[in-house]
Parts: structure tokens; C-alpha cells; sequence
């Protein structure tokens, strides 16, 4: 069960989008701070860093205890990385590469964001 639940979460490089979902409007993501969008099955977390001028998305899951929480964590940046915090127990990913910062978790996935006309796009292969 929980194997299956992280295996709906794959990463995207954006040469592999064949579907681009429009979330929502820009101004429904609170600035520097995330907001979760579902996608089919999947939870996502888009992150809205107004202070890098970027936007994320990643798994809402957090590998560590499977909890739906990252979107509710705080975004950062370790040596010019991105990052998210799990607010659970602290555990930090890269919000480019997914990787585990601060432990040997797990990557988490990683999707490709854009915005078109003040809307929010997600990037998916399926
Ligand atoms: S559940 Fe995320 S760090 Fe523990």
C-alpha cells in the first residue's frame, strides 16, 4: 500500500510533458508559501518563491512517516538551492532535484511549473 502510493509519484523532466494542467490563478498561491493541487491521484505541492522569482511543484508526500504535508512546509534555500521543509519533522528536499537534503530519504518527484496568462500550469507525462 504505501509502496504503491509513492510509486504514482514519478519526476517529469520537462522534455517528458505531454500534458500541461492549468492548476489555478497565480493569485491563489500564497507568496513564498504552498498550496496543494490534485492532479488524477496525485497530491501536488506548488510552491509560489516570489523571492527567487521561481515557482515548484513536487509530491504533497513526504517520505519520511507518508504524510500529505509538503505543500503546508516552508521554502528556503541551502547554498543557492531551493528547498522545502517538511513541517513535521523537518526533513528537507531540493525543490529542483528532489533529493533528500538533510537525511537519506528517498528523492521525492519534481514537476515542471509555468505560467501563462496569470495561470498556473503543472507539467505531468500521463
Ligand atoms: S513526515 Fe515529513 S519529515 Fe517526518
Amino acid at each position: 500500500m504505501i509502496s504503491s502510493t509513492l510509486e504514482k509519484y514519478q519526476t517529469v523532466a520537462i522534455e517528458d510533458v505531454k500534458v500541461w494542467y492549468k492548476a489555478a490563478l497565480v493569485n491563489k498561491f500564497p507568496k513564498n508559501g504552498g498550496a496543494c493541487v490534485k492532479y488524477k491521484e496525485k497530491q501536488i505541492a506548488v510552491f509560489n518563491f516570489t523571492r527567487e522569482g521561481n515557482w515548484y511543484a513536487c509530491q504533497n508526500l513526504c517520505p519520511h512517516k507518508m504524510e500529505m504535508v509538503l505543500s503546508r512546509g516552508m521554502i528556503g534555500e541551502e547554498n543557492l538551492e531551493p528547498k522545502i521543509a517538511c513541517p513535521l519533522h523537518k526533513n528537507t528536499f531540493s525543490l529542483k532535484t528532489g533529493e533528500n537534503l538533510n537525511g537519506s530519504l528517498g528523492a521525492i518527484a519534481t514537476y515542471p511549473v509555468r505560467i501563462i496568462d496569470g495561470y498556473v500550469y503543472i507539467g505531468f507525462s500521463e
